[in-house]
């Protein structure tokens, strides 16, 4: 049998995929390629099996995810396919709720028919909102703050319902701060466009792409000023996906868990640690704090460890000094497959590879 992981071109469905090939699991990637490259299913080819297989297409398309089901013997499904951006999804609100509902839907009603039941969900720290207490654990109030946020908030909120009706057992895993890099270098964050997180803007400072980075904020009530998280290794991120497929063989229902280290990070901690793993100064200036940003905001993950088994092994040095191998290696992302013409959906890859 086979896992689906829907959005297994991104950056953490990429890393999943390649976990869950060497936990000895069979992946069959789905990704629409709207905000990944085929570049990056080659590189977890490359990592993994060359006949890993991807089928391009969108997960609202209930026809091709039931297909996909059929045809490469699916019983369990991983689902990231979604857009990401917040700043974006402010833009556009009604582009997420349709891209980021729509496709959470169409999965859910080709697992229904087919009558699979164990879901991992691809959520987000984000439906906390700006928390009072920190950590934040499952039990802290919920309230997201901005259209991407509610998507996350609303997908949680189906996916209670139809649990709720015995239609699903399925995890609700809320990511923190995703950083770092396969440690092989061969596979990262691409983030299309002009990015907007740390650590890829750090990296762009680092790489001679931009002239500095602005520290959002200096007041807040910390040691050094900046603002605070909990930034966790992309390959402990994806190991996490693995334990909670094992977890909902005997845990039925929905379950929310936090995936983070436990432990907060300031923005200049980061730029001070990046810059001995880059070997070179970092250019940085403080400025005012952006809009809609919390201060701090760190997980209790206790209920991970409880539940899935799982603890984030990997520091902030080692996600550093990934993220870079990635960056100083593939300075342009995946971006010569960027300008590969649209595609109608399709199937590819051989069946039962
Ligand atoms: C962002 C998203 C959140 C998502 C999370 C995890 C926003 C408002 N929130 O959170 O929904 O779940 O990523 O992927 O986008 N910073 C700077 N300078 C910069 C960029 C960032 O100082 O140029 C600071 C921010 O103020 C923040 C920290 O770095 O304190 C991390 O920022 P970022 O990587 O954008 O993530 P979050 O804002 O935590």
């Amino acid at each position: 049998m086979a896992v689906l992981v829907t959005g297994g071109a991104g950056y953490i469905g990429s890393h999943t995929a390649v976990a869950l090939h060497e936990a000895g699991r069979r992946g069959v990637i789905l990704d629409d390629l709207s905000n990944a490259s085929r570049a990056a299913v080659d590189a977890v080819r490359g990592l993994t099996t060359p006949d890993l297989a991807f089928v391009e297409g969108d997960a609202a398309d209930v026809g091709l995810v039931g297909e996909a089901i059929d045809r490469y013997e699916v019983d369990e499904v991983v689902h990231f396919a979604a857009s990401k951006s917040v700043a974006e999804s402010v833009e556009l609100p009604l582009a997420y709720f349709r891209n980021n509902l729509g496709s959470l839907l169409g999965v859910l009603a080709a697992m229904e028919d087919r009558g699979i039941r164990r879901l991992v969900f691809s959520s987000s720290c984000t439906v906390y909102g700006e928390p009072d207490v920190v950590p934040v654990t499952e039990a802290s109030p919920i309230g997201a703050v901005n259209p991407y946020g509610w998507t996350k908030l609303h997908g949680e909120q189906v996916l209670d319902a139809v649990a709720a009706a015995g239609g699903l057992d399925v995890m609700l895993l809320r990511y923190f701060n995703p950083i770092g890099a396969h440690p092989s270098g061969v596979i990262g964050e691409d983030p299309t466009g002009i990015p907007t997180n740390l650590a890829a803007l750090l990296m762009q400072v680092a790489l001679g792409r931009r002239d500095r980075l602005q520290v959002f904020g200096g007041d807040y009530g910390t040691v050094d000023g900046s603002a605070v998280r909990d930034y966790l290794h992309v390959v402990d991120l994806a190991e996490a996906h693995l334990a909670a497929l094992d977890a909902l063989t005997t845990r039925t229902g929905a379950t929310a868990v936090n995936l983070g280290t436990g432990r907060g990070h300031t923005v200049l901690e980061l730029v001070r640690l990046a810059e001995e793993v880059v070997g070179h100064p970092i250019a940085h200036e403080v400025v005012a704090r952006r809009p809609g940003d919390a201060g701090r905001i760190w997980a209790d993950p206790s209920l991970a460890t409880e539940v899935l088994g799982w603890t984030a092994e990997r520091d902030l040095r080692t996600m550093l000094e990934d993220h870079w191998r990635w960056c100083e290696s593939h300075p342009d992302g995946f971006a010569d497959a960027r300008t590969d013409p649209p595609r109608a959906p399709r199937l590819g890859g051989a069946p039962g590879s």
